[in-house]
């Protein structure tokens, strides 16, 4: 069902003159939660319990997340072979916790829980198509070429089911638009920034969620484009049902492109001082 193979990656290209060191700390922490989907497929399936078809597509979609975080991985430790990512890993998943117990969504509906995935895969998808077109190095180049278009797949199989759901629950577009944003500004939550603490510091370090968040950020924010955060809203436009190409669009991706520019110069000051 995987639309390529960690096989498939032209290995052997890996050039190490090539390796940006700016990107190697990303790949380390992006690798941490793309493996972690196995456990948000257990999540999937019980929230959508009675739902086959989504629950088979839900364990589709966490075997490709499972090989993002392992082609990652696996590139990282070719960039830096001192880096260990299973045991990197291993940390991350006994300090980070996903609700698996849940019986229902913790967006409040099922409509709300896809329109929450949407938002990652909006994210993600940026993300891999920013740092793919940023990498010099041919595999990493490579690797992210297809991430990033797992991650657009992966963003219209949620968009799919949610319309679905949406036409059962019928939830508010404010209600939408407010799952939206809250899913957005968790991207600042402890998934991202404790995937740092463990991909990159000593294991006697202790885990700080601002100095984290902050490094992370400050990194991840250098590689976006205005093109990224254009497409990106539109998807996001489209996810809670407002046209994805207009003024309201155009607008919104010019305030969250100066929203980021300022966001970043407030970051490195911070990190500065
Ligand atoms: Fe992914
Ligand atoms: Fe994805």
């Amino acid at each position: 069902m995987k639309h390529w193979r960690i096989e498939d990656v032209a290995w052997d290209r890996f050039d190490p003159t090539k390796v940006d060191p700016d990107l190697v700390p990303l790949v380390k922490a992006a690798a941490m939660v793309e493996r972690n989907g196995t456990d948000y497929a257990v999540y999937l399936n019980r929230v959508f319990g009675d739902d086959p078809d989504f629950r088979q597509a839900a364990d589709y979609w966490a075997d490709e997340e499972v090989q993002h975080g392992d082609a990652l991985g696996k590139w990282a430790m070719l960039a830096d072979p001192s880096w260990d990512y299973q045991s990197a890993f291993a940390r991350y998943k006994a300090g980070y916790k996903l609700p698996l117990d849940a019986e229902a969504s913790v967006r409040g509906s099922r409509t709300g829980e896809l329109i929450a995935r949407c938002m990652v895969e909006t994210g993600t998808s940026s993300y891999y198509t920013a740092l793919g077109e940023a990498a010099g190095e041919p595999v990493l180049k490579q690797i992210c070429r297809h991430i990033a278009a797992d991650e657009f797949r992966h963003y219209k199989l949620f968009y799919d089911h949610m319309r679905r759901y949406l036409a059962r629950e019928n939830i508010s577009l404010l209600r939408r638009l407010r799952i939206a944003a809250g899913r957005i500004g968790e991207s600042e939550d402890d998934e991202l920034a404790y995937a740092w603490h463990c991909g990159n510091e000593p294991d006697d370090t202790t885990y700080e969620h601002e100095r984290c968040s902050a490094a992370y950020m400050a990194r991840a924010m250098a590689f976006y484009r205005f093109h990224h955060i254009e497409r990106g809203m539109g998807m996001i436009f489209k996810a809670v049902g407002l046209k994805p190409r207009g003024r309201l669009s155009d607008l919104s991706a010019k305030a969250a492109w100066q929203l980021m520019q300022w966001r970043r110069q407030r970051i490195a000051a911070k990190l500065a001082a």
